[in-house]
This record gives structure tokens, sequence and C-alpha cells, in this order.
């Protein structure tokens, strides 16, 4: 089988199996490099195509078009006081954070050479090949021999004009020049082993549509505790057409039509 192939039917297993995992087809043979062990730079790079996507889809028409509605979104949106939802980055941040709870061991960060948080500057070894990608847009992959982690570092473009206006007029920006398609910084990805099984791979993937659910959900619950601002309804409209949000379901539907869930059906009908 071919490895885009495999790769696009890895995906939707991914989302057919979302939260169950039962039905996911056993290992041919634990332990052999069988049909279907992945590299972890593979599965690396499935999972930061996924992130892509989501991303952008929250940036531009939940955090952009929910903007022209009124909405807010701000960095201290978990305060009590503050009603607004989440950052594209602080979004990322819960994804991660959801990830590192769940029995999979993969890490994800976001970081850049011109943080609004100092705390995301890259150092080291990601700060030399930052520059690499900034030439390139290329992913840069390596062995974290400090942590004993393989590392893969993807491109995060500035892909929404929400990203260029905000960190531009940010207070706390270390650069106020940021233009649409800017390399703004990168997705760092961490994972233990060289390589994984068919049913880790699966589990790896669940574990980020999980963390996304799981943020979008603390958004939602948020709205509902709101007691000053106007509650956005939440259903199957998106802010586009009104004071609407998406519920999580309707949000990470689009996320798989996006990733070409039905290019990906068809693959699978093949198969
Ligand atoms: C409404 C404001 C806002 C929008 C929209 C926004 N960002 Fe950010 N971004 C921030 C803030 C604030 C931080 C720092 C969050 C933290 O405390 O870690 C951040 C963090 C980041 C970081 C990590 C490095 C840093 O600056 O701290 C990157 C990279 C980044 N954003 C890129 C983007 C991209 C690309 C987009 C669009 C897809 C985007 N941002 C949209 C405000 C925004």
């Amino acid at each position: 089988m071919k490895t885009t192939n495999k790769l696009y039917i890895l995906a939707i297993l991914s989302f057919t199996f979302f939260i169950s995992c039962d039905g996911v087809p056993e290992e041919k043979s634990k332990g052999s490099a069988s049909e279907n062990t992945f590299s972890v730079a593979e599965v690396l790079e499935m999972v930061s195509k996924e992130n892509d996507v989501t991303r952008t889809l929250y940036t531009k028409a939940i955090v952009g078009k929910g903007k022209a509605q009124g909405m807010k979104f701000d960095e201290d949106w978990r305060k009590d006081d503050v009603e607004a939802g989440p950052l594209p980055a602080l979004f990322l941040r819960g994804v991660a954070s959801s990830i590192r709870k769940s029995p999979v061991p993969l890490g994800l960060y976001l970081g850049s050479d011109f943080p609004v948080n100092a705390a995301n500057k890259f150092q080291g070894k990601q700060a030399e090949l930052f520059e690499e990608i900034k030439k390139d847009k290329k992913p840069q992959f390596f062995y974290d021999e400090e942590q004993k982690l393989h590392t893969a570092m993807f491109v995060d473009l500035a892909s929404a004009g929400a990203c260029v206006s905000c960190h531009n007029e940010h207070p706390q920006t270390t650069k106020s020049d940021w233009k649409l398609g800017d390399v703004m910084g990168a997705t760092t990805w961490q994972y233990p082993k060289d390589s994984l099984s068919f049913k880790e791979t699966v589990a790896l993937l669940n574990s980020y549509a999980e963390g996304t659910l799981d943020i979008y959900k603390e958004y939602l619950d948020e709205i509902d505790d709101f007691k000053e601002s106007g509650k956005p309804q939440i259903g199957e409209k998106w802010p586009a057409e009104g004071n609407y949000l998406p519920t999580p379901e309707v949000f990470l539907d689009s996320v798989k039509k996006l990733s070409s869930y039905t290019t990906m059906k068809v693959l699978m009908a093949k198969k």
C-alpha cells in the first residue's frame, strides 16, 4: 500500500473509532515491523496536519468571525471576571494539556523567536532548527538526547488576518510588523518511541481529537457562566451567521470535512 493511502486510511480510522476504540484491528504481529507500523516522523506529521486544520478553523471561523459578532477572546479567559473565550495559542495549549492527562505520551508546544509570551521562546536545538524552518517552511526532525524524545517541528503560519492583527497590536509583542503568510512560529511535537503500531497511531490521533473537544467544551462551559455578556446560541450554526457557536460535535465534524474526510471514506471503501 502506498504511504499516502495508508495515511488517509489511518486518518479516517482515527475518526471512525473516535471515543470508542472498539473495532480497531489487532496488530498483525506484535513488536515486528509489520505493515501497520509507522515511523514516529510519519505519525507526528499526520497529527500536525490535523492540528493545522483545527487551528485555522478555530482562528478563522470562531475567533475571527466571532469577534465581528462582539464575542471576546482573551489570555485570561479562564478567570471568573473575564467573560471571553481562549485565544488560538491557548486553545492549542488546552489541547496539549488534555493530551498530557491522557495515557498517550505525546508532547505538544507552540514556540517562536519573537514571542508574545517570553516562555514560548525557542531555546537551544529547537531555536537552531527554527532558523531552517523560517527559510524553507519544511518540517524538522531530531532526537532530543537530553529528554530522550523524538522531536518534530512544523511551521506555524500567519494563516488568518486575526493572527497578524492580534500579535502586532499586543502590548507584550516583541515584533509588530507580522504579515499574512509569515512564519510566526512552530509547533513542536515529542514522542518517546521511534515507531508506532497501528493501535498506538490511532490512539495518538484520537487523543489529539479528544483534546480538541475538551478545550472547546471548556470554552462552552465558560460561556454558560457568563453573567454580563450576551451568550451566543449553541447549535448547528457558526459565528459567520450571527451570534452563534457550533456544538463540539459540529466543530469536530468540520475538522473532519476539512481534512478530506470524504476522500478518506472513498479510499477506505476501496480497501
Ligand atoms: C486575539 C489574539 C491572538 C490571535 C488571534 C492569535 N494569537 Fe498567537 N498568541 C497570542 C497571545 C496572547 C499569545 C501568548 C499566549 C501565551 O501566553 O502563551 C500567542 C502565542 C502565539 C505563539 C507562541 C509564541 C508567542 O508569541 O508567545 C505563536 C507561534 C502564535 N501565537 C501564532 C499565532 C498564529 C499563527 C495565529 C493565527 C492562526 C495566532 N497566533 C492568533 C495572541 C493571539
